[in-house]
């Protein structure tokens, strides 16, 4: 690489970086979605309104272990954490470096593990870190659009790791994660909320 090259390549990460800098987590999070837009499936975070109504029916008093795949900038992580017992643990699993090094550089609290990896490998997570199970599992992932079989593996490994009680928590605008949810999950209830770009159907699978 000649040194006009390796110049301008240094300058167009610097002003990425100022550029970042300038959005906060939205910058974070809209650099998530241009390098990786299938994964990330949304080009803006949860709504106040969507993660309200998502974590309601969750009995903090019983939730010892809280899982959460895909927690991109953090939406649903301070709002889990400010609710969850002072013994409790949140787990977040997420595919993008981006987002893992900006949850560990923004969130300190002993009771969050960000987790570089695949919501696939749950079982093996939850148990690398001394837990049997988890209470409850919080999905932001955009099943619709994930790679062939990544889905219904998630769905399946979810169902053996949540304790009977807990339950499968998901949000998205198309019915994908509601429909595998039911799949394997006794019972589901569904909620909408239309305060979120896009809308979204919301659902919790109930584990018998
Ligand atoms: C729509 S974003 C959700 C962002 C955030 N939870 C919110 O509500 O604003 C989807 C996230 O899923 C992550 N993701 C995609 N496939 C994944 C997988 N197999 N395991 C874990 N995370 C994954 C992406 O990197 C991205 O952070």
């Amino acid at each position: 690489m000649s040194f006009q090259e390796l110049t301008r390549e240094r300058t167009r990460d610097r002003l990425k970086r100022k550029f970042r800098e300038f959005l906060g987590p939205w910058g974070v999070f809209i650099q998530g979605f241009i390098e990786h837009p299938v994964m990330v499936g949304s080009i803006i975070p949860s709504s106040q309104f969507t993660i309200r109504k998502m974590l309601a029916p969750v009995d903090w008093n019983e939730c010892s272990l809280f899982v959460e795949y895909g927690p991109g900038v953090g939406t649903f992580c301070r709002p889990v954490l400010d609710r969850l017992r002072r013994d409790g643990t949140l787990i977040v699993i997420d595919t993008n470096p981006l987002y893992i090094d900006y949850l560990k550089r923004t969130i300190g609290d002993s009771r969050f593990i960000p987790v570089l990896g695949s919501a696939e490998e749950v079982e093996e997570i939850v148990r690398a870190h001394g837990f049997e199970h988890a209470d409850y599992v919080l999905s932001g992932l955009p099943f619709s659009t994930l790679p062939e079989g990544v889905g219904p593996r998630i769905a399946a490994a979810t169902s053996r790791v949540i304790r009977p009680g807990g339950a499968f928590l998901t949000y998205q605008f198309s019915k994908a994660a509601r429909n595998l949810t039911a799949r394997y999950f006794g019972r589901v209830d569904d909620g909408f909320e239309w305060l979120n770009f896009l809308p979204c159907r919301l659902a919790w699978g109930w584990r018998d």
